[in-house]
């Protein structure tokens, strides 16, 4: 029998590691995390988490536009050895997962959390965000319905370029029955050291220079 076909008959394939950095800064990547990182030979991920992560003796792949090639990379080396793959916060919260899933059989993924940027901005504001509700616009639309005003109503939202602190605003304010001067919290590069969070009125964001790729957290009142 040859080992591909002992492997498959016993289920002692090698795993294909979804590791969590967090949002960018070292302090929010889980020890977990980085020791699987770390003791990869085969890594994938977005060019910045490579320079960040990657050492010289690892195989890598950048994780680009083209899609197809981490999946091929991944079909490429899983036979030698586990392939981690980086993705950015958390891995169960928007992120390659869910191609992956589509690609791999769910027994053949080990996830290793991280902190998301969602779950750091909810901490900076000191809020609680087990009764928000988290939706994302990054490359996305969330149905009018989820965004509508409510008595009380929390939203975390991840943006994009295009739907961004300015573009969401004014949609919250024309499309979804907020207040203009209810408060949106723009969390900008958090836990970089150029990290900045700003709290304004719904009617003072839409006017503002827009805040690309961010986490959104908007309420009535402070
Ligand atoms: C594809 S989603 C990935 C979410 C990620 N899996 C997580 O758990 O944070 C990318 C979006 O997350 C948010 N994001 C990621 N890192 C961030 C950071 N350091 N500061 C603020 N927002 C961030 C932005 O809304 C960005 O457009």
């Amino acid at each position: 029998m040859s080992i591909a076909i002992v492997e498959a008959v016993f289920g002692l394939q090698n795993k294909i590691i979804v590791a969590g950095i967090g949002p960018g800064g070292e302090d929010y990547i889980t020890p977990a995390a980085l020791k699987k990182i770390r003791a990869a030979k085969f890594l994938v991920g977005g060019r910045r988490a490579l320079e960040q992560f990657s050492a010289a003796e690892q195989l890598t792949c950048p994780v680009t536009r083209d899609l197809d090639a981490p999946i091929n990379f991944i079909h490429e080396n899983l036979q030698r050895g586990e392939v981690v793959v980086m993705v950015s916060g958390d891995p169960g919260y928007y992120s390659l997962l869910d191609l992956l899933r589509k690609n791999f059989p769910p027994a053949s993924i080990e996830v290793v959390p991280s902190i998301s940027a969602m779950q750091l901005a909810f901490a900076k504001l000191a809020l609680p965000w087990h009764d928000a509700t988290l939706l994302s616009f990054h490359g996305r639309q969330p149905a009018r319905e989820a965004l509508k005003f409510s008595a009380g109503k929390v939203l975390g939202l991840l943006t994009d370029a295009e739907f961004n602190s300015a573009t969401i605003a004014r949609l919250l304010i024309d499309e979804c029955g907020w207040d203009k001067n209810s408060i949106v919290t723009i969390c900008a590069r958090l836990s970089y050291p150029d990290e900045k969070i700003s709290a304004m009125t719904l009617a003072a964001a839409a006017q503002a220079e827009p805040v690309k790729n961010c986490v959104l957290i908007v309420q009535e009142t402070l």
